[in-house]
């Protein structure tokens, strides 16, 4: 099986990367598993979306020439991994952004002349890892994490039709968290491909 790992962040010596190679490390050690890296960042993806993405929207043109090959290795891959720094309590602007573009209409869901929602990544296996400053005390206080989950995990994937498998939080980072969650990743790519297709693993978080 194979995993897609986005990563969106600007410095490839960042936690973020190395928490991405980590997690890539963990899937090709667990087994006859591939996993390769997208680094949006370095490869200089552009996340408005602009009027052609809203044609395309409305089906009334292609899509942008930058998207299909986004589609296609998401299409390739078994599990699609996030990697990202949160940035106010959310993805960071140019993750979303890949999100708004990529997801498109007509690939990642459609709908029905009868207003009927098809949910189109069925296939896909998701595994998601926010990587934030503050600490899970924070997180549970104000309800971040289960904003976040009810806008990314469902509002997100779940629309899509795609299996959150991994919803993971690894906070703290400013503590003593860096070491402990590159070996907290390595340990959720070595399980990307072990959960039972069909049933979701409880989302955790994870902090010092
Ligand atoms: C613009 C910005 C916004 C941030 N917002 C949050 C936040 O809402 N919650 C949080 O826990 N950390 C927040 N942080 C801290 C980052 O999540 C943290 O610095 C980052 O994940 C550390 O990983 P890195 O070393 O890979 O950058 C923010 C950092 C920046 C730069």
């Amino acid at each position: 099986m194979h995993a897609l790992i986005v990563v969106s962040h600007p410095d490839s010596r960042s936690l973020t990367h190395a928490v991405a190679r980590s997690f890539a490390e963990g899937v090709a050690e667990s087994g006859a598993h591939t996993a390769e890296i997208a680094d949006i960042a370095a490869e200089g993806f552009q996340p408005d979306f602009n009027q052609a993405d809203r044609a395309a929207y409305f089906l009334q043109a292609p899509l942008p020439s930058d998207i299909p090959r986004e589609q296609a290795r998401i299409d390739r891959a078994d599990a699609l991994a996030l990697v990202y720094p949160i940035y106010w309590w959310s993805f960071p602007g140019q993750l979303k952004g890949w999100i708004d573009r990529v997801f498109s209409n007509g690939w990642a869901y459609d709908e029905a002349p009868d207003g009927t929602l098809g949910k189109r990544l069925g296939r896909l296996d998701v595994h998601l890892i926010g990587i934030g400053g503050a600490d899970g005390g924070t997180y549970a206080r104000h309800g971040y994490d289960k904003a976040m989950r009810t806008q990314i995990d469902h509002g997100i994937f779940d629309f899509c039709g795609a299996r959150v498998v991994t919803s993971e939080f690894l906070l703290d980072v400013n503590g003593q968290g860096g070491a402990s969650h590159i070996v907290t990743a390595r340990a959720l790519g070595g399980n990307a491909f072990a959960a039972n297709a069909n049933q979701k693993v409880s989302p955790t978080v994870s902090s010092l």
